[in-house]
Order: structure tokens, then C-alpha cells, then sequence
């Protein structure tokens, strides 16, 4: 069969495979290929075993795997033989030299785009889907039309919104689709190419074009307010702890102002996930690479808060458990950064686990998916820490218990069987108010939810 259009995916992660796994499936008349120079991570692909969890995924990947989506780790191949690449490789934030800590490392970006380059024997259209600094796309389009040999590129922004754990719903009904490009003849007719392919399942009032820096730039913006958003609820708690107010009762009187409206606002113990964090850094960066100190030093409190808030949990813990958790057992009710996936990358979780470590407490981990991450996350500290995945299980004989992840598994618990289990005077921390606070109370526990007032049993 002969296909309408060949596209190409380079970087088989988290946000490349869903998305090119959503691609083939709406539009059979493409084909679509996904390579990656992790080759355990393709042949995960290829499996019955995805390399990552999300909810809808596997049947998916199941419809068209083999059909009309393919996974490979030829890059040069595939390179050639397609004309649309998008590029979804890591760019973590930069570890050495000028900028380490803040910036973001475009090592694996340069990278792929001078094997683009080195591989191509026709024009292509690039598509950034990595998160970029602004005006990342300019230097690609530089290096990539450096070639001797006549060929042309087209380099577009296309920053991907979806959130870990809903990415088969947020990619089938986006809020939008930005895509950015050079005002340019050409440009416009790469942006065009671009639009149309999601134009076969997104409405196009969704599909937003603007210029490619403004793309770039939005990307960042947008996970630096969703951030914000956090932060700002999770300092209220703190105010909150300190008064007889309620967190929720607050950000639901604050959400139904329509102008502020209802999401985002579950205090907790703070954000995790690949890029908050690191967009937040970029952004700060870019700031004061512009000389705007005033305006990096406001994003950076976003990011202040948010240790701020992990490290008063643990303060709570210790200021709650007599002063000492030193030989005492904790359990950990959920690793992942959030629930439903199995991905730990910046979860508070690892922050909060370490800092129980180091105040010498015996840490058990439970969950339903992030345990392999975990063990990953937590390696060197195994004569302190243990991965138990029933959450049962877990908290036997357990001084305390904190709840890290929201899994809606955890809601479903026998309390009074998990009380029972445990050692006395029973601690539950709940670090995202996700429990029935009063029943456990009156079970027995002494409960420390975030933003509200702790229920104790002591005098
Ligand atoms: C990535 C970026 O980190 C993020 O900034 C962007 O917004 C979306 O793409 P994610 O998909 O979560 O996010 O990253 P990850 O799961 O680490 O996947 C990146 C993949 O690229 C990895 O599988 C890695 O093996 C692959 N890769 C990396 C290459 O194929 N070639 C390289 O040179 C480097
Ligand atoms: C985020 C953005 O939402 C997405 O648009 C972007 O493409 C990638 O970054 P993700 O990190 O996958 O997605 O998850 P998200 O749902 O945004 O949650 C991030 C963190 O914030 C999690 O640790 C979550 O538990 C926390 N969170 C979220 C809260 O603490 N309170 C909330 O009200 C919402």
C-alpha cells in the first residue's frame, strides 16, 4: 500500500510515542515510524509490554502497530525515507559548564539534527515537539540549511500540552494545537502541511498558528502558570495549617470565580514531572540572559515554593512524631509524580524519601506502577528503604503512613484493617487530601492533611 504521507518521529519517550501512536490511528492513510537510539525501549515498543503506562495506550498501539505505525532503531533509514520528521528528544536541564542548573541541554537536539541533516536526500520539514528555548528553532534552521548539497529545510514548532497519565484523552481532544513557523512563503506552506495532518481528528478553531518564537515561548509560559498555579495554593496551605481555615474549602471559593476557574488548585505536597521544573529554569534563564532580574526572580519563587512545601511536610512529620522518626518504620502510599503512571522523574516523593533517610527512619515504598522507577531513584539507600507493592502489605507495623501519590486506589483502603496494623500512636500524613480525614480520625489515627487543621488524639 502506498501512503499519503511518510512522517517520522525521532525519540521514543513519553511524549513521542503516544503521539505518534495517536497519529497513525486517526490517519491510516499516513504512515507513520517512530526510531529511537534506545534499543530496549523499541523493542519495548514492539511488545506487549510498553516501555510506558497510560491509561488507553496499549489499545492503541495495538490497532495499528504493524499497520500503518512502526518502530524501529534505524535512524539513517528512516531519516531517508521520510519527509516529515518531528523531533522529541530529551533536553534535560544543562549539568555542566555556563547555564548548568538552569539551562536546558540541547546536546541530544544538535545531535539529531546534524544526523537529519547528514542523512537527507530531499527537503524535509522538521518539527520541534521537544520543549525548546526560544528561538531554539532559528539555530536548528541554521544548522541544518549549512548542507552543501541544495537540499531545503523547513523547521516548525509544535509543543506538545498532553499531561502524563491523561495523554490518550488530551491528544484525541486537545484544548489546542500550536504550531509556529516563519511568516515565510515557505514557511507557511510547512505550516499548512502541519495543520492539515491534525486537521483529521482536531476541530481546526483548535489549531492555533503563530510565529515560531511565540510557539516556543508559549509552551514554556504555559507549564510556568499551571506551575504557578500550584505554588500559589500549596503557600495558602502553609497559611492555612496556621489558622482554622480549610485549603479546600478556599480553593473551591477561589475556583468558582469563572475568571480563575476550578482546575489546578489540589494543594499537595508540590509538583513533580519532567517539566515543570525544567521549563521553570529555562524560563528563568532566558529572563536573566535579558537582564530582566526582577522578572526570573518572580518565576523562581514558583519553583522556591514548591521545595518549600516538600520539605515542610517532612517537618510536620518529624515536628508531629515527637520530635524523632529515627528507627521508626514509614510508609509511602504512592512514588509516582502523580497517579496513573508509572513515571518518578522530579516527584516529590524522591525529595520527601531521602529527607526521611537522612532523619534515619526505615522507608517503605508501595505502589501500583512506579516501583521499578523507585528502585531507581532510590539506589544506595536499599539497608533503609524497601519496595513493597500491596499497599496492605506495606504498612504493617508502620508508625506512619503518608500518601505521596493520589491513586484512586488508595481511597478504596479498609482503614480500620490498616490501623489496626499498625504500630501506636498511629501517624497518617496525607499529602493529597485524598482520604476521608474524619473517618480516620475516628478509626483512630492521628491525621496531618495539608492546609487544615491536624486531628489528634493527644491532649
Ligand atoms: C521529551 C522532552 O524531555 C521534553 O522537553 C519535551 O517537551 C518532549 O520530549 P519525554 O518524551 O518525556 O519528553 O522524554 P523521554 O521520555 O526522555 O524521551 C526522549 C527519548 O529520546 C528517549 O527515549 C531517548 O532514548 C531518545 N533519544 C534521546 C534519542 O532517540 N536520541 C538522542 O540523541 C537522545
Ligand atoms: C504538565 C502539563 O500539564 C502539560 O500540559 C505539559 O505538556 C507537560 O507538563 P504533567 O507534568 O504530565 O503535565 O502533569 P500535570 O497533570 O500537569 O501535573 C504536574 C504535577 O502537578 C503533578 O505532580 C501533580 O500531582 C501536581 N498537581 C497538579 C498538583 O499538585 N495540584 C494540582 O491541582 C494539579
Amino acid at each position: 500500500m502506498t501512503f499519503e504521507r511518510n512522517i517520522l518521529c525521532i525519540g521514543a519517550g513519553y511524549v513521542g510515542g503516544p503521539t505518534m501512536a495517536m497519529i497513525a490511528y486517526r490517519c491510516p492513510r499516513y504512515r507513520v515510524t517512530v526510531v529511537d537510539v534506545n534499543r530496549e525501549k523499541i523493542d519495548q515498543w514492539n511488545s506487549d509490554d510498553l516501555p510506558i503506562y497510560e491509561p488507553g495506550l496499549d489499545e492503541i498501539v495495538r490497532a495499528v502497530r504493524g499497520k500503518n505505525l512502526f518502530f524501529s532503531t534505524d535512524i539513517p533509514k528512516a531519516i531517508e525515507e521520510n519527509d516529515i520528521i518531528f523531533v522529541s528528544v530529551n533536553t534535560p536541564t544543562k549539568n555542566y559548564g555556563v547555564g548548568a542548573g538552569m539551562a536546558a541541554d540541547l546536546q541530544f537536539w544538535e545531535k539529531t539534527a546534524r544526523e537529519i541533516l547528514k542523512y537527507s536526500k530531499s527537503p524535509k520539514i522538521v518539527i520541534e515537539k521537544s520543549t525548546l528555548p526560544v528561538k531554539t528553532a532559528l539555530a536548528m534552521e541554521r544548522i541544518l540549511n549549512s548542507n552543501h548539497h541544495g537540499i531545503a529545510f523547513d523547521v516548525l514548532s509544535n509543543p506538545e500540552f498532553l499531561a502524563e497519565g491523561t495523554a490518550v484523552r488530551d491528544l484525541t481532544n486537545p484544548d489546542r494545537v500550536l504550531i509556529g513557523s516563519e511568516e515565510t512563503e515557505r514557511g507557511l506552506c510547512a505550516r499548512n502541511i502541519l495543520v492539515e495532518i491534525y486537521a483529521n481528528w482536531v476541530p481546526r478553531e483548535r489549531i492555533l498558528t503563530s510565529n515560531i518564537w511565540s510557539s516556543e515561548l508559549s509552551k514554556l509560559v504555559s507549564n510556568a502558570f499551571l506551575a504557578q498555579r500550584i505554588s500559589s495554593i500549596n503557600a495558602i496551605s502553609a497559611l492555612c495549617e496556621k489558622t482554622d481555615a480549610d485549603i479546600t474549602e478556599v480553593s473551591r471559593a477561589v475556583g468558582t470565580d469563572s475568571r480563575i476557574g476550578p482546575k489546578f488548585l489540589n494543594s499537595s505536597i508540590g509538583f513533580g514531572g519532567s517539566c515543570f521544573k525544567k521549563d521553570i529554569l529555562n524560563l528563568v534563564y532566558l529572563c536573566r540572559h535579558y537582564g530582566l532580574t526582577e522578572v526570573a526572580d518572580y518565576w523562581e519563587g514558583v519553583l522556591k515554593i514548591n521545595d518549600y512545601q516538600q520539605d515542610r511536610f517532612v517537618l510536620t512529620m518529624i515536628d508531629a512524631m515527637f520530635n524523632t522518626l529515627s528507627g521508626k518504620k514509614i510508609c509511602v502510599w504512592g512514588f509516582a509524580f502523580k497517579a496513573d503512571t508509572g513515571d518518578t522523574r522530579e516527584s516529590p516523593a524522591i525529595r520527601i524519601t531521602k529527607r526521611l533517610v537522612e532523619e534515619n527512619a526505615l522507608v517503605i515504598v508501595s505502589d501500583p506502577k512506579a516501583l521499578k522507577n523507585a528502585r531507581a531513584d532510590l539506589r544506595g539507600l536499599e539497608d533503609r528503604v524497601s519496595f513493597v507493592e500491596d499497599p496492605m502489605e506495606a504498612v504493617k507495623g508502620c508508625h506512619a503512613l503518608c500518601v505521596l501519590t493520589e491513586w484512586d486506589l488508595y481511597r478504596h483502603q479498609d482503614f480500620e484493617a490498616v490501623y489496626a496494623s499498625m504500630a501506636k500512636p498511629s501517624f497518617l500524613f496525607d499529602g493529597r487530601n485524598i482520604l476521608d480525614h474524619g473517618k480516620c480520625f475516628r478509626i483512630g489515627f492521628n491525621v496531618y492533611p495539608i492546609g487544615k487543621p491536624p486531628m489528634t488524639h493527644f491532649q
